[in-house]
């Protein structure tokens, strides 16, 4: 046998003994050997593979943290949408769910897998076949926008509980391909969590205000030596082959999971009805604290796979699933002063500075208090007045009730703008007092913001930090500037170089092709928010449409009325506005859209009919699906958005389960038409 055959017989026996020891440590949480003789033999691996370089695996456990330094992160789409969840916040919601599954899963017969909801991100892990047989890690995507992740490879290889490679004895025994994707959830334990804000702290870095934000940042980190350090744990729970969950369902897809050598969350058990799923939520309650990360509820999924596809989803979520939130936690801390924050629309609204506190799994130090008639409601503010704050799930903190009040003088109203100096105003009959000054600066610096914010324009790296500098520097002066910035412009800012300078304007000209939907959210006209403006674009197609459109005919479309339509005629009436608009078309900024036939939910959705419905016949059935605005088609390819079956359906039934496309009865039809 040659030295080169006999290193690369010790370096594979080497690195099987290396990831066994890795699984028992980082996913099964139980080590047979000490830290010292692991790092004995990921020494010995180190130095072979030095000797053969041409021997090294992008699966060997020396691989974890590449070093290569990621330039910003390449975007991807997802194989099938990252959905999230509806949620249910009591026991009534709960057991409604339960009933509404019940219904529209017919006769099919129902069990759940309860899991703890993680409060953590969800990213998507794609495998391919590795040389030496088994799967190797090939992607890690964030979830981004559900569509369309971020490619944060680099990142996730030094998750450890990651596997670089699953083993090809695992993937034959459970007759899976060598291609397969597992998504789940990355969180930052407390501990960890609490080392990094300390470690920013000494950095002079501001601290993240919750594990999940800090783990956020830590998967988006730039460079993967960083990541390596920040202690995150990846939890599996879903299984994908071409896109498409295991046939065997929720419960059998943790098990296989695990067998693969994924960590997958113990706390899980399969059951029947909603008494059990409310047992299992109080236990949870009652472990939360010393689970040692954070989670927000439960979730709750329909465990057959068959149930599931009958269910289907709604726009955004599956029906087939639900996150039952834990109800707010409360805590008391002291408040130290109010501070005045300006919006974009000149809004000015009190937030009150409190003694950090830990609320719900997050520090708090800055609770909203709405405006200044919810404060005259509490019956005042005084700095160092106890007060109760509550959180509650995804909700923002707030201030309940003042407990004790101190010596100190009432805080009195502000009555000119923080930011300009211009005096409030507030309209009769409305709550808000605002800076109506046209100039003020902080109307821009929050527009410019607003503009760039992921729903909007979705302009990366235009974040507080950058648009300060923009400001000060005087390199814009409404939105449309950001159009002319150069690089040579950028590359002074603090903390930017050629790369990140490039990066930016990249994004700004990316955004150039958002669309008229984004364009006219990101212009902020006043009740103008992501649905409607969705639903104008869609009707009119091109902002001069949409600009010359009367009353009447904004009125036509779909949630808008008087109040919708005079905000938007006020807006266009304004010649800065007008102007904002020409320099964004000038700069050569997309603003038509799509027209929409109908605006209906169905739009653009396509129904194949099979089988003997009960009641309707397919005429009917076709009519009531197209008069919805839904297409019907003869066969079934990916396109498909639900198969309608009835009695004796055939092989178009077994082409949509073959991929995966949601299948629907007569009820479950009618049901979502009634929707
Ligand atoms: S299932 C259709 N299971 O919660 C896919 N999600 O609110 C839904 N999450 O984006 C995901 N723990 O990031 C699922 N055991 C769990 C989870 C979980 C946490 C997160 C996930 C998702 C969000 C939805």
């Amino acid at each position: 046998m040659s030295a080169k055959h006999d290193a690369a017989h010790k370096i594979e026996e080497l690195r099987a003994q290396l990831r066994h020891h890795e699984h028992l440590y980082y996913v099964l949480d139980a080590p047979e050997i000490s830290d010292a003789e692991y790092d004995k033999r990921m020494n010995e691996l180190k130095r072979l593979e030095a000797g053969h370089p041409e021997l090294i695996t992008p699966d060997s456990p020396t691989q974890r943290v590449g070093g290569k330094p990621a330039e910003g992160f390449r975007k991807a789409a997802h194989s099938r949408p990252m959905l999230s969840l509806d949620n249910a916040y009591n026991e009534a919601e709960l057991r409604d769910w339960d009933r509404r599954v019940r219904e529209l899963a017919g006769n099919l017969p129902i069990e759940y897998t309860a899991e703890l909801k993680l409060d953590g991100l969800s990213v998507a892990l794609h495998y391919g076949p590795a040389g030496s047989g088994g799967a190797r890690l090939l992607t890690g995507l964030t979830r981004g926008d559900g569509q369309t992740g971020e490619d944060v490879t680099s990142n996730i290889r030094t998750i450890r509980s990651v596997p670089l490679k699953i083993s090809a004895a695992a993937i034959e025994k459970l007759s899976l391909p060598q291609t397969l994707e597992i998504r789940g959830e990355v969180v930052m334990p407390q501990k960890a969590f609490l080392k990094t804000n300390e470690e920013r702290e000494r950095e002079g870095l501001p601290a993240f205000v919750n594990p999940r934000n800090s783990a956020a940042g830590a998967v988006r980190t730039l460079d993967p030596t960083l990541v390596a350090n920040r202690g995150l744990v990846f939890f599996a729970y879903f299984l994908l082959v071409d896109g498409n969950y295991l046939a065997a369902g929720q419960s059998a897809t943790l098990d296989a999971l695990t067998a693969l050598g994924f960590r997958v969350n113990p706390h899980r058990e399969k059951m029947h009805d909603p008494d059990a799923m409310l047992k299992f939520i109080h236990n949870a309650e009652q472990q939360r604290s010393t689970l040692g990360y954070e989670i927000d509820g439960v979730v709750l999924k329909v465990d057959s796979h068959a149930a599931q596809q009958r269910l289907g989803y709604t726009g955004r979520a599956p029906r087939w699933a639900i996150a039952y939130k834990f109800a707010a936690q409360t805590a008391e801390t002291a408040i130290n002063t109010i501070l005045w924050q300006v919006g974009r629309t000149g809004k000015v609204t009190p937030v009150a500075d409190v003694a950090p506190v830990f609320v719900g799994g997050t520090t708090v130090s800055r609770v909203t208090l709405h405006n200044w008639d919810f404060i005259e409601r509490l019956g005042g503010l005084r700095s160092g007045d106890t007060v109760e704050i509550e959180r509650g799930g995804d909700v923002i903190p707030k201030v309940v009730r003042v407990v004790k009040q101190s010596e100190n003088a009432l805080i009195e109203r502000i009555t000119a703008c923080p930011e300009c100096g211009s005096e409030l105003e507030r309209t009769e009959g409305e709550v808000d007092w605002r800076c109506v000054n046209a100039d003020c600066p902080a109307m821009l610096r929050e527009t410019l913001l607003h503009f760039g914010s992921r729903d909007v324009m979705n302009i990366e790296g235009l974040g507080e930090a950058v648009v300060a500098q923009l400001l000060d520097r005087g390199l814009v002066h409404h939105v449309a500037d950001l159009y002319s910035l150069t690089e040579e412009q950028l590359i002074h800012l603090d903390r930017f170089a050629e790369k990140s300078a490039q990066s930016l304007l990249t994004e700004i000209q990316r955004s150039k092709s958002a669309g008229l939907a984004r364009v006219l959210m990101g212009l902020g006209i006043r009740f103008v928010g992501e649905r409607t403006a969705e639903l104008l674009a869609q009707e009119f197609g091109s902002m001069e449409a949409l600009i010359a459109a009367s009353a009447e005919e904004l009125e036509r479309v779909e949630e808008v009325g008087p109040k919708i339509s005079e905000s938007i005629h006020a807006f266009f009436a304004r010649p800065a506005n007008v102007h904002l608009v020409e320099s964004l078309k000038a700069a050569g900024v997309n603003m038509t859209a799509e027209k929409k036939r109908r605006t209906s939910e169905l739009a653009g959705m396509t129904f194949v009919l099979t089988g003997t419905l009960p009641t309707l016949t397919r005429d009917e059935a076709k009519q009531k699906i197209e008069a919805a605005g839904g297409k019907v088609s003869g066969s079934v390819s990916k396109k498909t958005s639900y198969v309608v079956a009835g009695e004796e359906a055939g092989s178009k039934l077994d082409k949509a389960r073959e991929l995966g496309i949601p299948i629907l009865d007569e009820d479950a039809l009618l049901a979502l038409l009634a929707s």
